[in-house]
């Protein structure tokens, strides 16, 4: 079974308290790469004895990791009880009430359907940053340069957090990317996009127009919302089958005030130039389309 559905059956099954004495894990994990059982007791607000039971419990049940080695008995969250700690919050505000099938694996992803409480479907997007692979996320350097230890799960939430803004920015704008419902620790809820990714579609049926939709999204998205995707790609635009563009994956999105944003507002360019003209002979005039977008 899938971590999340695990995760989702332990919402149900874990008691009030379990998730109190992991929200203590998460919370001492800030100072702490193993949390010793007198802080979780003291950020759980849970008696000692009651404590120990509760690790003990989340223990045998695989999910909290134990390290003993350190002079002290120290839990640590896995990301299997960041789930728990996620599904449990988003199904209490109730944004969400199930978690269905896996649509998409990216490299620090998993997307999966997911249910509204009006019961419509929507997109559960779990950001997994550095389990797999660990793209350098720019935002994240600095921080990550600044700290003795930091948690994959602190980065992942993070990059779920960026990519929350981005859509709530861009729903403003009008134009088309997922509208979001809803975020909590590395979890993000959007809408559900039907379509299919531009890099497998065999042949679009009209690229230019296509080519056109981008561009005009890219300089709304520079002129009004000051922002650039800076991950820009064949892997990150779908087509709807009313063949209009939606673009998606945004956790590495930039003010157009950072100082690289000329490069990144070019590197995204220069990806979907490259892609049509690869695969349909169409192209643009980069230098022309900055030279207008920036005038
Ligand atoms: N809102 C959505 N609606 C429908 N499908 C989606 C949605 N968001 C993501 N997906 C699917 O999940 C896949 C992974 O999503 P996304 O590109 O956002 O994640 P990622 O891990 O950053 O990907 P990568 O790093 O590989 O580009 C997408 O290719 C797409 O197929
Ligand atoms: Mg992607």
């Amino acid at each position: 079974m899938a971590q999340v559905f695990r995760a989702a059956h332990m919402v149900r099954d874990l008691e009030p308290e379990d998730i109190r004495v992991l929200t203590g894990i998460e919370l001492g994990m800030r100072r702490f790469e193993f949390v010793p059982m007198d802080q979780i007791s003291y950020y759980s607000r849970i008696l000692k004895s009651e404590t120990e039971y509760r690790l003990n419990k989340l223990h045998k049940l695989g999910i909290l990791q134990r390290n003993s080695q350190l002079g002290y008995v120290g839990y640590q969250l896995i990301s299997e009880s960041y789930d728990i700690l996620a599904l449990n919050t988003l199904t209490q505000q109730e944004i969400i009430i199930a978690v269905g099938d896996l649509i998409g694996r990216g490299k620090e992803s998993d997307v999966y359907i997911a249910k509204l409480p009006n019961g419509k479907e929507c997109a559960l997007k779990i950001h997994r940053i550095g389990q797999t692979s660990f793209r350098q996320i720019r935002k994240l350097r600095n921080y990550i340069k600044n700290r003795r230890h930091i948690s994959w799960l602190y980065v992942s939430r993070l990059s779920a957090e960026s990519e929350y803004a981005a859509l709530q920015k861009i729903s403003q704008l009008k134009i088309n990317t997922p509208v979001p419902y809803g975020q909590n620790r590395h979890m993000v809820v959007m809408s559900l996009i039907e379509g299919k990714l531009i890099s497998t579609i065999p042949e679009l049926e009209n690229p230019e127009d296509i080519l056109n939709q981008i561009l005009n999204q890219i300089e709304t998205l520079y002129l009004q919302g000051k922002m650039i995707h800076c991950d820009l790609g064949e892997f990150n635009i779908i087509i709807t089958p009313d063949q209009k563009v939606q673009i998606i994956d945004w956790p590495q999105w930039e003010s157009s005030d950072h100082p690289n944003a000329i490069s990144y507002l070019t590197r995204d360019l220069s990806n979907i130039n490259f892609f049509f003209r690869k695969n349909y002979h169409v192209d643009f005039d980069l230098d022309d389309f900055l030279f207008h977008l920036l005038e």
